[in-house]
């Protein structure tokens, strides 16, 4: 395992990559992004394998269009939300907005017993929640029903319509599955980026967490036929990422994973040479 010196430094993900607040999202990510994604990325195929609020994903969008990228998450809530946002941002804003106009605790508690997977009017739901769960804490229990507080306080926050019409623009022809991690096993010759649900870490959030063991298998079998990028919080040996694998730090200062916790620490570990011409003295 080559340890590098290099630590980056995440503040805030309040860019033109950010969807919805969501534990995880990695939109505040965009400049080890920018140095460790090699420019030539988005000449195969791009996969966003738990791709959550899809910051990787339309980050990709971004930079390489949408066409070879994928945005893969288990989860049928999030898949549906990416559909809705890439085929209808328009219609998506509009229940948004009704929603909005209707907001109190008693209404949030309703629609968070109403379905929030299916269509237009699922993804609707499942917005007015995200942007209004306690402190940003979107958090689904095992059986994927939606269990986060109210935030307090402060009205229902306005949406930037702006910036969800430039992403759906973005991601217009970006593919979206609905697979567990493992069936990307046999993936050959793509970009993969790996953020799975942080693994040793009591807060649930996600409907499920991979065990170490299947993690590990999963990416030792990719490893040797992709250029692989994995996000963990977890020492790269604990979760059995491979020797030939370079690490970078990351220090967060502004956390999302802890409701207590405002520093936190990940590593970014990726199995190729970043390009050395993006890579900026660290
Ligand atoms: C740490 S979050 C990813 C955050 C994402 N990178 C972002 O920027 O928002 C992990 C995601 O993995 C998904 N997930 C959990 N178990 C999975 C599985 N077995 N297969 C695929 N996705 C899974 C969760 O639904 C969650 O959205």
């Amino acid at each position: 395992m080559q340890h590098t010196t290099k630590t980056y430094d995440v503040r805030s993900g309040r860019n033109q990559y950010h969807l919805i607040p969501y534990i995880g999202n990695k939109s505040g990510f965009a400049h080890i992004f920018d140095e460790l994604v090699p420019d030539d990325a988005g000449s195969g195929d791009i996969i966003d394998v738990f791709g959550g609020s899809g910051a990787f994903a339309i980050y990709c969008s971004f930079r390489f269009g949408s066409r070879q990228v994928t945005y893969n998450d288990n989860n049928p809530v999030m898949v549906n939300f990416m559909e809705c946002v890439r085929d209808g941002p328009s219609d998506l804003m509009e229940r948004y907005e009704e929603h909005r106009a209707r907001s109190d605790n008693k209404y949030f508690l309703e629609v968070r017993k109403s379905d929030i997977s299916g269509g237009l009017e699922g993804a609707g739901r499942f917005l007015y929640l995200a942007k209004n769960a306690f402190s940003g804490k979107i958090r689904f229990n095992g059986s994927g029903r939606f269990n986060a507080p109210m935030r307090k306080g402060a009205g229902c926050p306005k949406l930037d319509k702006e910036r969800l019409l430039d992403i759906s623009h973005s991601i217009r022809h970006m593919k979206i599955t609905n697979r567990p991690f493992e069936s990307w096993g046999r993936t050959r010759n793509a970009f993969m980026y790996l953020d799975p649900p942080y693994m040793n870490n009591t807060n649930a959030h996600y409907n499920m967490v991979p065990s170490t063991e299947s993690f590990a298998k999963f990416v030792h079998a990719i490893t040797p036929h992709n250029r692989v990028m994995i996000s963990e919080q977890n020492e790269p040996a604990d979760i059995g990422i491979p020797e030939c694998y370079a690490v970078y730090r990351v220090r967060l200062r502004r956390s999302l994973q802890y409701v207590t916790q405002s520093d936190s620490r990940e590593i970014v570990a990726i199995n190729y040479e970043p390009d050395g011409h993006r890579a900026a003295a660290g």
